[in-house]
């Protein structure tokens, strides 16, 4: 046998070393003579929750949250208002997408105690006295949706849209930055609403609703 002088390695350590790893891969359990792994203490079972008052669709509900809890999480989990879709939990698919003060917002990315003293609509609160809201009629009028998981969060993000236009935000392809108010053309809507991804690609349909909402108001 020969040694490895370069490395410092004897050829019998490096093979010891191999059985000992494949011994570990195998059984789970460390090969007699090998030091112990530090015990990983147990992660705790009791999980301290916090009391919060939101105020979601004009309603006050009271609920005891895990302070890490998203505000999507206290919707779907604690609440029982599932109209709120988790597509990707990252922020990247805007099907979770809320109003928030009337600003959308991905909840996924958001903590519920961020929130006591917000008004917060989801798509349950958008009808009203029975009438469907504006741009639920356009969608299905429209045929914007196919298997309607990304739905409710395109509703509620266009809803937030359309008033985002009229107060004179710019997006990114607007013309004048300055302007006090926005054209709504396909190229705008597509813009602003690139943050809701569709799998189905119902995207003609869905910007078509838009555009018909947005010619009424
Ligand atoms: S679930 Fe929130 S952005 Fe995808
Ligand atoms: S309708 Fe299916 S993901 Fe949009």
């Amino acid at each position: 046998m020969t040694n490895d002088t370069r490395s410092g390695l004897t050829r019998r350590a490096v093979l010891e070393t191999g059985v000992a790893t494949g011994f570990f891969l195998v059984t789970g359990l460390p090969a007699s003579g090998q030091s112990q792994p530090t015990p990983i203490e147990a992660a705790p079972t009791h999980v301290e929750t916090v009391p919060l008052t939101l105020r979601i669709n004009a309603q006050t509900f009271d609920v005891n949250v895990d302070p890490r809890t998203t505000l999507l999480d206290t919707f779907r989990n604690s609440l029982g208002l599932t109209g709120s879709k988790k597509g990707c939990d990252h922020g990247q698919c805007g099907a979770c997408t809320v109003l928030v003060n009337g600003r959308r917002i991905n909840s996924c990315l958001t903590l519920a105690i961020m929130h006591e003293g917000d008004e917060i609509t989801t798509i349950e609160g958008l009808a009203e006295e029975g009438e469907l809201h504006p741009m639920q009629a356009a969608f299905i009028a429209r045929d914007g949706f196919q298997c309607g998981y990304c739905t409710p969060g395109q509703i509620c993000s266009a809803v937030g849209m359309l008033q985002e236009a009229a107060a004179g935000w710019p997006s990114h392809v607007s013309g004048d930055v300055a302007a006090e108010t926005v054209g709504l053309t396909d190229v705008e809507i597509r813009e602003r609403m690139s943050g809701n991804i569709c799998r189905c690609a119902a995207y003609d349909n869905i910007v078509a609703a838009i555009r018909d909402v947005s010619e009424e108001a």
